[in-house]
């Protein structure tokens, strides 16, 4: 049975002004794995974070995280937190912010020293650490914002937006501690609209859109869902080869047949069928959806049911 670090049962957040930022959310993380929440500017990605840490009251919140009620304020000592935007006093040097965070979270001198070291080198600002805040570049006070978030050696880490200014070469760092947080054993909640960066670390995701679960699970199974799979052949089909393939919905084109499937093994009668009658093949190619695809997809079609349910209304 699969244990989750983070079971939402059902989670609300109507803001005093009106606007419902979630509208009743679901969703589960396992331990020890990595999960995205993707969706556009204004999905409630934020919302869902600070109000699962406490930062925020929800209207309505049934869950549990590492096995108590969301809410318990207990539980928040083994949980890490980088927020979106982070800022930290811009007089504090890049070490300081660190011992600051091992402060509140009540770590003792010694154990704090030797972690923020680590910390400092596993986020690669042990150079820097010693300046101030103000002298640091926006991808830097990432890195601090991050070491922080772990100082406290936390079960679960969530992080808004952690590669927000990151350049690309530092998001590649930033991809990689995120993957030696998980074979460390945590689990980590990664809020983003990188699509990209998210579908390479990501075990599951859900894609939020206007407070609402559009699309969730496992990356590799929503990614393979819908594949395409393309043969190349050479030469010339069997016209009895050429009805067949148009039987099983599959398009010709040029020197190529191409076939919507969910698994390879949908493609092996056409193997046989293309080998028994002697023709070459190519090349055998799987196109899967990139998890932008998807996304892009997902969050048109939820704007179109929206429109038509507010059709339906008028
Ligand atoms: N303090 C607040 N008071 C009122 N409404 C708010 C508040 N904070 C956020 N909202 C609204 O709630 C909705 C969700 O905002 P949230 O910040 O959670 O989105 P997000 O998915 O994190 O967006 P982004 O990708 O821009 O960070 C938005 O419509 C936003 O305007
Ligand atoms: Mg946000």
């Amino acid at each position: 049975m699969i244990e989750f670090a983070v079971n939402i049962e059902t989670l609300r957040k109507r803001y005093s002004n009106g606007v419902e930022a979630l509208a009743g959310v679901s969703l589960q993380v396992p331990y020890g794995s990595i999960f995205g929440l993707i969706g556009p500017n204004g999905a409630g990605k934020s919302t869902m974070v600070k109000s699962l840490l406490s930062i925020l009251r929800p209207t309505e919140c049934r869950g549990t995280m590492l096995g108590e009620p969301i809410g318990n304020k207990a539980i928040l000592a083994k949980v890490g937190y980088l927020p979106e935007h982070a800022s930290f006093p811009d007089y504090l040097t890049g070490r300081q912010v660190i011992e600051y965070a091992a402060g509140l979270a009540h770590q003792s001198r010694n154990a704090c020293r030797q972690r923020c070291e680590t910390l400092l080198e596993q986020v690669g600002m042990k150079e820097a650490a010693h300046r101030s805040i103000r002298t640091y570049s926006k991808g830097m006070k990432q890195r601090i914002g991050l070491a922080q978030a772990l100082i406290n050696d936390p079960v679960v880490v969530f992080l808004d937006e952690p590669t927000d200014g990151v350049d690309p070469e530092g998001r590649i760092d930033f991809k990689n501690m995120i993957i030696s947080m998980r074979e460390e054993g945590r689990t980590v909640f990664v809020n983003s609209h990188l699509l990209a960066e998210v579908e390479q670390v990501a075990d599951r995701v859900a894609i939020l859109s206007k407070g609402r679960i559009i699309q969730y699970g496992l990356v590799e199974e929503m990614t393979r869902r819908d594949a395409r799979y393309e043969i190349k052949f050479q030469g010339q089909l069997p016209v009895s080869l050429m009805t067949w393939c148009h039987e099983q919905q599959m398009t010709i084109e040029q020197d190529r047949i191409s076939y919507r499937a969910d698994s390879p093994a949908q493609m092996q009668p056409l193997i046989d069928r293309l080998r028994a009658a002697l023709v070459v093949i190519r090349e055998i190619k799987e196109e899967r959806f990139s998890l932008e695809e998807l996304f892009l997809q997902a969050v048109a079609q939820s704007r179109t049911e929206a429109s038509v349910i507010k059709g339906g209304k008028r």
